[in-house]
C-alpha cells in the first residue's frame, strides 16, 4: 500500500492534487494535511503528522508563499517559518524511511544577475534579488537539504521547480498575492464600483504561468518517474506572455475591457525572467513520447475568473 502524503494540501497546488487526483486503485490512498491538523513549523507536530500517516511517499508543497509586498515586508516569517517546514519535513522523510520526496522551489529564488534563459544548474551562482531574499535562501536551503540526503544517504529526495503558478483556490489577497490573483480581485471590485481596472506599469514585462491542475499532474509524475537533480517545471519558453495580455484576458472575462488602463507612473520591474524547461520536455518525451498538453492561458484564466466570481464569498482574499 503506497501512501502519499501532501503537505500545503489545502492550497492552490495541493487543492489542484486533490481535484485530480483520485486513487482507484486501491493500492495507494493520498492524504492532504493543512496547517491546522499539523503545524509544520514545529517538529514535534511534523514528528506525530508522520507518525499518524506512515507516509511512504511525501509531496511537499507547505510553504509561507506571497507576492512582492508580502515578502518585503514579512522577511522574518518567509524566512524564519520556511526554513522550520522545510526542514521538518525533509529531516521525518528520511527519519520515517519515506521512500520518495517531491519538494517544491519556485524560478524566483534564482540568482538577481543572471542570463536568460535561467536553468536549474544556475540556481546557487549567485545572490537572489532583495526583495525576496528571506523566502529565496529558505527555499535554497531545501534543496541543499535534499541534495545532502541524496548524496550521503541515497534518499530519493528531488526538488522541482515551478513557475508562476495560477489557478482557483489562489490566495487573492490584494496586498498579499502573486500579479494574476491580485489582478482578478482588482477587476472584479473595479467592475463592482464601477471603477477603471488600473493596471501598475506598462504591461510589457514577459512572465511564464502554469496552471496548478498542469503542475499537480507534473508532481505526480515526478513522484513516479523521476530521480534526478532539481527540474523545472514551466510551459514552453515560446509561451512566455505580457503582464498586459494577462491583464487583458482577465478583462475580457470579467467583460471589462474598455475600462482597463495601464498607470505608466508606476515601474515595471524586470522585464524578464524566462526559465528554461528543456530538461523536463525531453524527459517527458523519453517518457511519454507525446508533448504534454498545457492548459492555454486564455482558458485557464477565464475559468479561473469564473471560479473567484462563483467561490467570491468564501475565495482567499
Ligand atoms: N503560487 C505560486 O505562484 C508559486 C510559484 C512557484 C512556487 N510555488 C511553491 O509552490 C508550493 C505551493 O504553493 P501554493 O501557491 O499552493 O501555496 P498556498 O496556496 O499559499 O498554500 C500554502 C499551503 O501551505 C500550508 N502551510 C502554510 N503554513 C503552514 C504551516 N505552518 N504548517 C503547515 N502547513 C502550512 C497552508 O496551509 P493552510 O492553508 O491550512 O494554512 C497551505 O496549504 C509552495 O512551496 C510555493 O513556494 C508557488
Amino acid at each position: 500500500m503506497k501512501t502519499i502524503l501532501i503537505t500545503g494540501g489545502s492550497g492552490l497546488v495541493g487543492s489542484a492534487i486533490q481535484r485530480k487526483f483520485v486513487p482507484e486503485d486501491g493500492e495507494s490512498e493520498l492524504v492532504f494535511v493543512k496547517s491546522s491538523e499539523f503545524d509544520l513549523t514545529s517538529l514535534e507536530r511534523t514528528r506525530e503528522m508522520f507518525v499518524t500517516y506512515k507516509p511512504t511517499h511525501v509531496i511537499h508543497l507547505a510553504a509561507c508563499v506571497g507576492g512582492l509586498y508580502k515578502n518585503m515586508n514579512q522577511k522574518v516569517d518567509m524566512l524564519e517559518k520556511n526554513l522550520l517546514m522545510n526542514f521538518n519535513v525533509v529531516k521525518c522523510c528520511h527519519d520515517f524511511g519515506v521512500q520518495k520526496l517531491v519538494a517544491c522551489l519556485s524560478t524566483c529564488i534564482f540568482p538577481d544577475k543572471t542570463t536568460y534563459p535561467i536553468n536549474e544548474d544556475m540556481l546557487h551562482d549567485g545572490p537572489p534579488h532583495t526583495s525576496n531574499d528571506a523566502y529565496a535562501y529558505a527555499k535554497r536551503m531545501l534543496e541543499i537539504h535534499c541534495q545532502a540526503y541524496r548524496e550521503n544517504y541515497g534518499d530519493k529526495f528531488v526538488c522541482v521547480i515551478p513557475t508562476n503558478i495560477y489557478g482557483p483556490n489562489d490566495n487573492f489577497n490584494l496586498e498579499d498575492a502573486h500579479v494574476l490573483p491580485a489582478l482578478i480581485h482588482k477587476c472584479y471590485l473595479a467592475k463592482k464600483e464601477n471603477k477603471d481596472f488600473i493596471v501598475r506599469g506598462t504591461g510589457t514585462p514577459l512572465r511564464q504561468f502554469i496552471h496548478s491542475e498542469d503542475l499537480a499532474e507534473l508532481m505526480m509524475w515526478a513522484l513516479e518517474n523521476y530521480d534526478g537533480k532539481s527540474l523545472i517545471l514551466s510551459v514552453s519558453e515560446s509561451a512566455e506572455v505580457s503582464i498586459g495580455y494577462v491583464a487583458k484576458l482577465i478583462a475580457k472575462a470579467f467583460d471589462y475591457e474598455e475600462r482597463m488602463f495601464f498607470d505608466e507612473s508606476f515601474s515595471d520591474g524586470q522585464y524578464k525572467k524566462t526559465a528554461d524547461n528543456t530538461r523536463l520536455t525531453d524527459l517527458l518525451l523519453k517518457n511519454h513520447s507525446t508533448v504534454f498538453d498545457f492548459i492555454k492561458i486564455e482558458e485557464g484564466i477565464t475559468e479561473t475568473v469564473k471560479w473567484f466570481i462563483e467561490n467570491y464569498e468564501n475565495a482567499r482574499k
